[in-house]
């Protein structure tokens, strides 16, 4: 670890969570940031599958979108107890408004920017994204960041990432 990854590390009071559109490397980067700082990581969507016992569309069509709105705030509220730590979130997470405030006061937020077109060509072969069934996905992943861009944009740092 060099100077500035151990500075970072020893004056982090707060976790650290990735919000951001489906597809923007939340969980990847996420992972990464969190081996370099040797902090623990945890991802939200595969705590919440783990509660429930199935998989993100499976709970969407037993249980539906709002069940798993709820286990996604009770799960990201109890991970912001933990001690410094990397979080991924799920990209709808900020729409929650306890869970906003939450990561408002209790977290160094971090949004991925990525360009709708990037996430796209990124996910377009996945179906593991409930919301993106639809007849045109990119133009719902385009009306779904014109919702959640203000939100996204209130993080503490925001992080504008480009396809390698
Ligand atoms: C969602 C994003 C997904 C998952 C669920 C809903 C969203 O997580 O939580 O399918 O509303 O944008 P990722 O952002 O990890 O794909």
């Amino acid at each position: 670890m060099d100077d500035y990854t151990d500075f970072i590390k020893t004056n982090l009071s707060k976790p650290i969570v990735l919000v951001g559109m489906m597809g923007a490397g939340k969980t990847h980067i996420g992972r990464l940031l969190a081996k370099n700082l040797e902090l623990e990581f945890h991802d939200s969507d595969s705590l919440i599958e783990e509660k429930a016992g199935m998989p993100v569309p499976e709970i969407f069509e037993v249980f539906g979108e709002d069940k798993f709105r709820s286990s996604e705030e009770l799960t990201i509220l109890d991970l912001l107890e933990k001690p410094p730590c990397v979080i991924a979130t799920g990209g709808g997470a900020v729409m929650n408004e306890a869970v906003l405030k939450a990561l408002q006061e209790r977290s160094i937020s971090l949004w991925l920017d990525a360009d709708i077109e990037d996430i796209y060509e990124r996910i377009k072969d996945h179906k593991n994204r409930p919301l993106l069934q639809t007849e045109n996905p990119k133009e719902t992943l385009r009306i779904l960041m014109e919702e959640r861009r203000a939100l996204y944009e209130k993080a503490a740092i925001t992080v504008t990432t480009k396809p390698g």
